[in-house]
């Protein structure tokens, strides 16, 4: 709470240590402390050597050094219609279930959670609130490489630390001082996951089932769900860890027109299409516009490599 409001009234020197925030400089590895500001200032992450990085204006951090994958970004209008879509609540269960995978795996005290393509940070809120409920203290990182959704998450969780990031690069995150690592449809870089989790850490990925969304898709032209996708993903995992659980979720929805072509905006469909073509295919189908969410959520613990 302290920490929320140092940072969103810009007018207290507070030095948080490191270890709050086990951040690394992406130039030369040294741990980043984390500075609150003097008045007028924003907050600065620094490291002994002397590389910083200060915040945006909005409250994230640029850490990228060098390039980015290259990738197509979501617009700011895509970021709006997430904003919007998950705003109205339809993924609350969904939301709900990451947090129970996560907080119960939390220490009582010096809690770590990474949320990994945090995009909006709508997800990280969740555990952030069902964490306090609990009556836990949690330093949250929230990585994306879409500044555009990180100024929607730094304003969503001012009490995290979210940072510009590309996650096919290494993390400037210390090795093994994260509690738990959420991925909620972003992409998985397993090798940089397990280097972060301390041993008794979690992994827990959402990712989208066969027939997620098919209502919603066969009108707007979304894209569907690839078959063969959860054999990759445990493929990708095998050798740095170990599923412990999997279950479905699954969330029939009745939309209204609008918050449907905000559902089919914000995703893969947002790249080819704008908004007006959406809306435009949209129109004529009664109301509510119903689809069901269909949502796989998997729970991983880093594999016991070199114990055999
Ligand atoms: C479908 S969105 C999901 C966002 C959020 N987890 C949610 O569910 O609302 C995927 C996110 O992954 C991010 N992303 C894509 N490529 C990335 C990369 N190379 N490094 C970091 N983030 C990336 C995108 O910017 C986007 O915010
Ligand atoms: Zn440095």
């Amino acid at each position: 709470m302290e920490r929320a409001s140092g940072r969103a009234g810009h007018h207290k020197l507070v030095s948080m240590p490191s270890a709050d925030f086990p951040l690394l400089c992406p130039v030369c590895s040294d741990p980043l402390d984390l500075l609150e500001p003097n008045t007028g200032t924003q907050p600065r992450l620094a490291c002994a050597a002397g590389h910083h990085f200060d915040a945006a204006r909005q409250g994230y951090f640029n850490l990228l050094v060098g390039k980015g994958t290259s990738f197509e970004a979501d617009s700011a209008a895509m970021v709006q219609s997430r904003v919007n879509f998950l705003g109205g609540g339809h993924y609350r269960p969904l939301a709900q279930a990451v947090a129970s995978a996560v907080v119960p795996n939390l220490p009582g005290t010096g809690a770590v959670v990474l949320d990994s393509g945090t995009g909006t940070g709508h997800y990280l809120r969740e555990i952030l609130d069902a964490a306090t409920a609990d009556g836990r203290h949690v330093a949250a990182i929230g990585l994306d490489i879409s500044k555009f959704a990180l100024r929607r998450a730094a304003r969503l969780n001012p009490e995290a630390v979210n940072m510009v990031c590309d996650i096919w690069q290494p993390l400037p995150v210390a090795t093994g001082s994260v509690d738990a690592v959420t991925v909620v449809f972003a992409p998985r870089n397993p090798a940089e996951f397990a280097r972060v989790l301390r041993p008794a850490g979690v992994l827990v990925v959402v990712t989208p089932r066969r027939g997620h969304l098919a209502e919603v898709a066969a009108v707007t032209g979304m894209l569907g769900i690839e078959e063969g996708k959860d054999e990759r993903l445990a493929e990708a995992m095998a050798g740095h860890f170990d599923l412990e659980s999997a279950r479905d979720v699954d969330i029939p929805l009745e939309l209204t027109r609008a918050a449907a072509a905000d559902l089919a905006f914000m995703g893969p469909a947002g790249h080819h299409l704008n908004l007006g073509q959406i809306e435009a295919r949209l129109d004529g189908v009664p109301e509510p516009v119903t689809a069901g969410a269909k949502f796989r959520l998997l729970v991983f613990r880093p594999g016991k490599r070199g114990t055999a």
